[in-house]
């Protein structure tokens, strides 16, 4: 499996371009399965978990392409309503079918996704969602049969503002005419990019001043093509990264107000920013970072995305932080191996309580999910010494080529694999 090589305390200098969001492309990619028509789609990143998709859609009978950054989804009619556990095991979001498959079938079998490092990651509120919708949901041998006579519009609202609910119940509302409220709903931006490729597909999505998601459903949706937005965790992770190695970094073709907590933060431990309509500029400093108390919520709070790579940088602040991850249960496997490098972290279940450092020294680490593995990616960029990072395959799944766009701006980043590689 492939490592990385990281030589610590290069000056990092230049621009980074944001791609295209992974957390907006694979439910878009999804939403093809509602129409047989031609769909194509821009600015796709080349990830792992984007690969696992595209494979998930032609296991599902679509004609599937993808190079440079675009993908065309075409369909010969058939498709099929139910997918191979081997495809849902390896990501958590392939369970997105679901809406889309109950809206045009009435019927579809799905595995259970397991959980993941980061925790248990229960579809309840999906599941919910869907016998409010007027299906019938069993779980039969680690398979959920959902089944519908008829699917009605519904007013739903959802115990937490759930991202991959909010989604595949907009999906599958979009293809019931009628109006369907969906209430407490999340709002990141990349709601708002599938909600954007819905109304281009016919169906009618739109939110109301009290901030409830309205989806008019149609009997059928057409083909479209659609260009994903601005990543704005990957954005984010290289912001950070230029902050922790106090670099000249502009991050370019992003969202700056996607960040906006972020930005406020990091200005708040002393990053001086330049922020233009769609960069980021961070800029070098000399004086201390000034530690924090953050905590992660919905958007537009702080996000859980980014929270292992703010914990990299607390772990460089002049005094005590803490961060409060009020999201998932488990994630904060990257701070053992930040220790590793020498950064004093303890954690006590949602609460991590950071003592800053004054330097990281390059260690062997090991990623355990794809935002802690970036994390280690930070340290050992502004550590002392080379740092080996196992199982970037973490990293692979959310990030495109981060040695490429890394080493662009002067790391020193080899990407090998001991078992081929002689090194
Ligand atoms: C999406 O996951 C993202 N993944 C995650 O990004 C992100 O961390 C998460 O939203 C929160 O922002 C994609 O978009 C592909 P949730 P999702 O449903 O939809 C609990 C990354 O790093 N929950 O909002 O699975 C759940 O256990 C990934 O790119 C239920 O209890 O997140 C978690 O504690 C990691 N029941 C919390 O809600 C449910 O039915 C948030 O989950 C659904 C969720």
């Amino acid at each position: 499996m492939d490592r990385f090589l990281i030589e610590g305390g290069h000056a990092l200098q230049g621009t980074v371009k944001a791609g295209g969001s992974k957390n907006a492309c694979l439910p878009i990619l999804v939403a093809s399965l509602l129409t047989d028509d031609s769909f194509v789609l821009h600015r796709v990143p080349n990830l792992r978990d984007v690969r696992t998709t595209l494979k998930i859609l032609t296991a599902l009978g679509k004609k599937v392409s993808f190079s440079d950054g675009t993908v065309h989804i075409t369909a010969d009619g058939n498709l099929k309503n139910s997918l191979p556990y081997e495809l849902v095991k390896q990501m958590r979001a392939s369970f997105w079918v679901a809406g889309p498959l109950l809206a045009r079938f009435r019927e579809a079998v799905i595995p259970l996704p397991g959980g993941c490092a980061l925790g248990a990651r229960p579809v309840d509120i999906h599941l919910k969602g869907f016998e409010r919708l007027g299906a019938v949901c069993q779980n039969e041998s680690g398979n959920v049969i959902l089944s519908a006579k008829k699917l009605e519009p519904a007013k739903i609202t959802l115990r937490f503002p759930s991202v991959g609910a909010t989604q595949n119940l907009m999906m599958c509302a979009a293809l019931i005419p009628g109006e369907t409220v969906l209430e407490n709903v999340a709002k990141e931006p990349e709601i708002d990019d599938v909600a954007a490729v819905l109304n281009k597909m016919g169906a009618e999505v739109a939110s109301d001043d009290k901030g409830r998601l309205i989806i008019r459903g149609r009997h059928t949706l057409h083909g479209t093509e659609h260009t994903v937005v601005a990543d704005r965790i990957e954005s984010g992770s290289y912001m950070i990264a230029a902050a922790a190695c106090r670099a000249d970094v502009t991050v370019t073709d992003c969202v700056p107000e996607h960040n906006s907590i972020l930005l406020e933060y990091l200005q708040e431990a002393g990053v001086p920013l330049d922020i233009g309509g769609n960069f980021v500029h961070v800029k070098p400093y000399c004086g201390s970072l000034k530690p924090m108390r953050i905590r992660t919520a919905p958007y537009p709070g702080f996000a859980t995305d980014l929270q292992p790579q703010w914990m990299a940088l607390m772990a460089l602040a002049a005094g005590a932080s803490e961060i409060d991850e009020t999201i998932f249960e488990n994630r904060f496997m990257a701070a053992p191996e930040l220790v590793r490098m020498g950064a004093d972290i303890v954690t006590e279940k949602t609460i991590a309580h950071i003592n800053g450092v004054k330097e990281l020294t390059g260690a062997h680490v090991m990623a355990s999910d794809l935002r802690g593995g970036f994390s280690l990616l930070i340290a050992g960029l502004c550590a002392k010494g080379t740092t080996e990072i196992e199982r970037i395959y973490h990293i692979d799944r959310g990030y495109e080529n981060p040695e490429g766009k890394l080493n662009a701006l002067g790391a020193r980043i080899t990407r090998y694999n001991p078992d081929k590689d002689e090194f």
